[in-house]
């Protein structure tokens, strides 16, 4: 479903994406684990193609990633991202938050991309604040709607780029179940995190990544119980050493 092959990509003289190679099978959930700088926002960021790349091939369930124009378009609406921060429209009510893309690229009718939203917004827990706007939601209810308006647009692939970090720690849970049910009915996910807990509930795979290249592929539990690398221990010592 999602498959990089010798992605190179630099920032000036920085090499931040080092010969990637991945292939992600559908419905398979990926954990991206690294120290801060080793490249995992770009990673993500290539693969709706924010970010070019230098060298290499990118493509979504077999079919290259378009460079601009309509198809580009598309590929965006197939590729959901929820970021750290949930970039709601402020000026939108939350049901209009939801119902806006489908409506502009997909073209869905008002009535079914509200039917469609309700059902989402029920999903992820917010269906009695669909009137309301974001700011009068708290952090942990936006980042839901901001998933719920993701997977409006009826995603191949979601890609998460540490979505409970700007949570209180109180927040974090109600986001990470979210995305355990959406991990247990199939979706494809590509999931930048920090939470142990959900690399060990939800992942199939877990990728560690250091100065820019995958230094280990693994499942979570060898992962988590034998890293390869001296990096990754170094890695797991800081993280849960405390
Ligand atoms: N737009 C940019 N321009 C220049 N350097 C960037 C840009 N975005 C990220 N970088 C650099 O690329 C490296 C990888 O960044 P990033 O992908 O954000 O890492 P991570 O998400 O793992 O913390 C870092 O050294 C960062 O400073
Ligand atoms: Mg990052």
């Amino acid at each position: 479903m999602i498959s990089l092959h010798g992605v190179d990509k630099h920032f000036g003289d920085l090499h931040v994406l080092k010969d990637i190679n991945l292939d992600v099978p559908a419905g398979q959930v990926v954990v991206v684990l690294g120290p801060s700088g080793s490249g995992k926002s770009t990673l993500c960021r290539t693969i709706n193609r924010l970010e070019p790349i230098d060298n290499g091939e990118i493509r979504i369930d077999g079919e290259p990633l378009p460079s601009e124009g309509k198809g580009l378009a598309a590929l965006r609406a197939e590729v959901g991202m929820v970021f750290q921060s949930f970039n709601l429209f402020a000026h939108k009510t939350i049901i209009d938050n939801v119902t806006l893309a489908p409506m502009k690229v997909r073209k869905k009718s008002k009535d079914a991309a509200r039917s469609r939203a309700m059902e989402l917004l029920e999903r992820v827990g917010i269906a009695a604040q669909k009137d309301k706007y974001p700011a009068q939601l708290s952090g942990g209810q936006q980042q839901r709607v901001a998933i719920a308006r993701s997977l409006a647009m009826d995603p191949k692939v979601m890609l998460f780029d540490e979505p409970t970090s700007a949570l209180d720690p109180e927040m974090v849970n109600e986001v990470l179940d979210v995305m355990v049910s959406l991990a247990k009915e199939g979706m494809t996910m590509l999931v930048v995190t920090h939470e142990m807990g959900f690399a060990r509930k939800a992942a199939d795979r877990v990728i560690f990544m250091a100065d820019g290249a995958v230094v280990e592929d693994t499942d979570p539990e060898s992962f988590f119980t034998r890293p390869e690398s001296e990096r990754a221990r170094d890695f797991l010592g800081k993280i849960l050493g405390h």
